[in-house]
């Protein structure tokens, strides 16, 4: 199957689309914030952009897959929530088809302003993969200075489904910490099938905690997903790598806090959920040489 890649604009903002040439399978990524914007599979949209997501370079958008980095919510109030990556803008650095899929690499760097809201040296790459079927996300931060840095990292990945008509995976028996009761991490006791009220909750992966599913399957009426995580650690270009934890956020506004949501039409939540994996236990140090990376890889499968 032959892939393409076509440089762009998107409501202003300078895209990068990613498609088989049979225009099955596409994505759309943007520079600003390295947003994913689109992923479609046989023409279908699988991923939710608000309505009202504001496009003008400074907020982050609205829907699709920003990153957070260097935080997940906001433990340092210095910087703001989920960090600057995601309305950051982004170099394009290379794009490249080959038989079977096409990709697109984005970095970003401190720089003056990133250094008054966060002190370090660091390099972001971002390589975004469409193949048959399948996206793939992988984010990589290195540590060039010569100090270490602490960070955490995140896909905050936006289905587009029917909450109404929509089930993921059971969480049942994972550590959960649920961030609107703010208790301690306990087993989930809920089946989770679906979702009839807000929740925003973290499913931590931890050595003898149980496993979070893997993969994670999303049934929808738009057809099956299946969310792949992975991370490791390591010096940057050596080949042995530790195996990191990956945590999933599992988010869905509600009637409440949706209407709050200035760039979210107020009954939009109907539309959407987010299953995001990251690395938000606690910060991960990277020591100067050393990188993270984190990847997501979506694979949507045939309707059942
Ligand atoms: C989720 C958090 O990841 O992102 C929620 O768990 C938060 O607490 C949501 O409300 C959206 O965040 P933001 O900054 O994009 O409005």
């Amino acid at each position: 199957m032959e892939f393409q890649v076509e440089r762009t604009t998107k409501n202003g903002l300078e895209s990068v689309i990613l498609r088989s040439a049979s225009g099955e399978f596409s994505a759309e990524v943007l520079l600003f914030g390295a947003t994913v914007v689109s992923f479609t599979v046989g023409g279908s949209e699988r991923l939710f952009v608000s309505d009202d997501a504001i496009w003008n370079g400074i907020k982050a958008i609205r829907g699709g897959i920003p990153i957070c980095f260097p935080q997940f919510g906001q433990p340092l109030k210095e910087m703001s929530q989920h960090g600057f990556a995601r309305n950051s803008h982004w170099t394009l650095a290379r794009t490249e088809t080959k038989d079977q899929e096409a990709t697109v690499l984005l970095t970003l760097q401190d720089t003056e302003e990133t250094r008054v809201l966060w002190p370090h040296a660091f390099m972001l790459r971002y390589r975004v993969t469409l193949s048959y079927r399948s996206l793939t996300t992988e984010l990589t931060a290195y540590n060039p200075g010569d100090t270490d840095y602490k960070c955490q990292m995140l896909l905050h990945t936006y289905h587009r489904v029917q909450v109404s008509d929509m089930s993921v995976d059971s969480f049942e028996g994972c550590l959960c910490y649920d961030q609107l009761t703010k208790g301690d991490a306990e087993p989930e006791t809920q089946r989770m099938g679906h979702i009839d009220r807000e929740v925003d909750k973290i499913y931590l992966e931890k050595p003898g905690a149980k496993p979070i599913p893997s993969p994670l399957h999303i049934s929808a009426q738009e057809g099956p997903m299946r969310v792949y995580k992975t991370a490791s650690k390591g010096k940057m270009d050596m080949e042995y790598k530790t195996e990191v934890p990956v945590d999933v956020v599992f988010w869905n506004p509600w009637i409440d806090k949706a209407k709050s949501l200035a760039d979210l039409p107020d009954l939009a939540y109907k539309n959407f959920v987010c299953v995001e994996p990251g690395i938000v236990q606690g910060w991960i140090t990277l020591c100067p040489g050393e990188s993270l990376t984190l990847s997501q890889i979506l694979e949507a499968r045939d309707k059942e």
